[in-house]
This record gives structure tokens, C-alpha cells and sequence, in this order.
């Protein structure tokens, strides 16, 4: 179940980019989850993207990263170019997948992946 459920974010996540950085004119797929002030307050501020980064969350846990991060990647931020947005949010989402997936270094990308002050001072 565990991995069928890997396996199925990853290819979701995967379709998701590839519409996304193939369209020569990307468009906004269709209503995520959670709004991106929904997942900063889910993923940063109760304190699960720490939980991942430490080593310490379930692969549960880090699923529901996962899925919040593709929220964000398909949110829509109030500042700022969707294109630009696409090049900031996507490798947190990739490196999330990879954490799933168990890849190796892929916590070390995820922390270098989520640059907090660099994406709010563009898009906040
Ligand atoms: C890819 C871009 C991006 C990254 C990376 C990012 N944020 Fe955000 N964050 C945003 C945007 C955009 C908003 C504004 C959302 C809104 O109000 O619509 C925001 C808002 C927030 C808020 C305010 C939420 C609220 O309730 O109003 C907090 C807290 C926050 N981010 C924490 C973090 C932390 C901590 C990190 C790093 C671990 C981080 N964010 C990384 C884009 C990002």
C-alpha cells in the first residue's frame, strides 16, 4: 500500500511538472487542496517540514509534504510571475518526491530546496 502510494504521488507529481514545463503557454491546472497560505501554515508553522528535514517523520508524514508542496506548486501566488513561481516551488516538490522515494541525499535537497527568505522576498 505504502508503495503503490509512492508510486502514485510520484507519477501524479511527475504528470503535474510535465504539463507545466512542456506547455509552451502554462495555464493553472486544477484547484489544489490547499491554498499556499494553507500550506505554509500545514507544512511550516506546524512544524511538519521540520519533521522531515530531522529525520524524524513517518512515511505518512512525508507524503503529506509531498502533497502540500504539489499545492503550492499549483497555487497561484498573489506577487509575482506563475512562470517564476513554477522555477521557485518545483524543486521543493521534486526533492519532497524524492524523499518518498527514499532517494539517497534527498533530505539535504529538500533543505536546500526550501529557501523560505529568497521565494517570500519574490512572491510574499
Ligand atoms: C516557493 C516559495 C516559498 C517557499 C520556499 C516558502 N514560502 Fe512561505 N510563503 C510563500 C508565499 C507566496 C506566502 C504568502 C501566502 C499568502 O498569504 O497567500 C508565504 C507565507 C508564509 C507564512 C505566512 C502564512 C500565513 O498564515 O499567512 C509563513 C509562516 C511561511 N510562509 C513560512 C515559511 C517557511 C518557514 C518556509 C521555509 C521552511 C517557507 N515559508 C518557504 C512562499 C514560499
Amino acid at each position: 500500500m505504502r508503495i503503490f502510494l509512492s508510486c502514485a504521488l510520484v507519477a501524479l507529481l511527475s504528470s503535474s511538472l510535465a504539463t507545466n514545463l512542456i506547455g509552451a503557454n502554462p495555464t493553472a491546472p486544477a484547484e489544489p487542496e490547499n491554498t499556499i497560505k494553507e500550506v505554509m501554515k500545514k507544512a511550516h508553522k506546524e512544524g511538519l517540514h521540520k519533521k522531515v528535514i530531522g529525520g524524524e517523520a513517518s512515511a505518512e508524514e512525508k507524503a503529506a509534504l509531498l502533497g502540500l508542496y504539489i499545492d503550492m506548486f499549483e497555487g497561484t501566488p498573489k506577487k509575482g510571475e506563475r512562470d517564476e513561481w513554477m522555477m521557485a516551488a518545483g524543486p521543493a516538490v521534486l526533492a519532497a518526491g524524492k524523499v518518498v522515494a527514499g532517494r539517497e541525499g534527498s533530505i539535504e535537497e529538500l533543505k536546500t530546496a526550501m529557501d523560505c527568505k529568497a521565494c517570500h522576498d519574490k512572491f510574499k
